[in-house]
């Protein structure tokens, strides 16, 4: 996982414009400029200061530093340090376990220097491949709520997921060695 820069608007581009990825996303597909303008205001969302502000990583694969997706993590309650994670593959790169990785990761840094006490996630009921992702890296179920979000004008059942610091810990430490 890294920063973003201004070099990464194709990247971006090639997997925001589809419908495929923006099936389960509050956002439409995007169009190139607005990914250029998206990807602008990331180079900047590096880290937190308030509440509401977002860390946005791009993700890489070592072996040929191709741009796969991006991870982010919101600062949703800065006095009960709770964090929102949220993540974005293109699909090509999909099935491998490459977003599994960089969350895992992402969720390690969140605990970690970010100091944070719960860790939530969010994905309407239909999205099956983020709700997996969210039970590999050992979130736990805590909500179902029955047409609570309203997509494309659509009601939708939306699942919250969550992770404590100290079940972090405890399933890392039974990680094998
Ligand atoms: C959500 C999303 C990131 C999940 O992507 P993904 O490719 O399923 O997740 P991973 O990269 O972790 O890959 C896991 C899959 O690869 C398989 N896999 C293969 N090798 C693996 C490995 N070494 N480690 C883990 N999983 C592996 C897993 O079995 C899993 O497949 P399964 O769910 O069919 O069992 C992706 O569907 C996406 O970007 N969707 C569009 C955007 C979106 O909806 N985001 C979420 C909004 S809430």
């Amino acid at each position: 996982m890294r920063a973003f820069t201004r070099g990464d608007v194709d990247a971006v581009f090639a997997y925001r414009q589809r419908d495929d990825v923006a099936a389960y996303l509050f956002d439409e597909p995007m169009s190139r400029e607005t990914c250029a303008e998206i990807v602008q205001v990331r180079t900047t969302q590096v880290g937190w200061q308030d509440e509401g502000d977002r860390l946005v990583l791009a993700v890489e694969r070592r072996a040929d530093h191709a741009m796969l997706g991006e991870v982010s993590l919101i600062l949703r309650n800065q006095v009960a340090r709770q964090g929102e994670i949220g993540y974005i593959l293109h699909p090509q790169y999909q099935g491998a376990g490459f977003a599994t990785e960089a969350v895992r990761a992402l969720i390690g840094q969140g605990f970690g220097e970010g100091g944070l006490h719960r860790i939530f996630a969010r994905c309407t009921a239909r999205n099956s491949a983020s709700y997996r992702l969210m039970e590999r890296v050992g979130m736990r179920r805590e909500a179902h709520f029955r047409e609570h979000v309203l997509v494309r004008g659509v009601w939708d059942d939306e699942l919250i997921y969550a992770l404590l610091e100290d079940e972090w810990t405890t399933l890392a430490n039974n990680q094998p060695a």
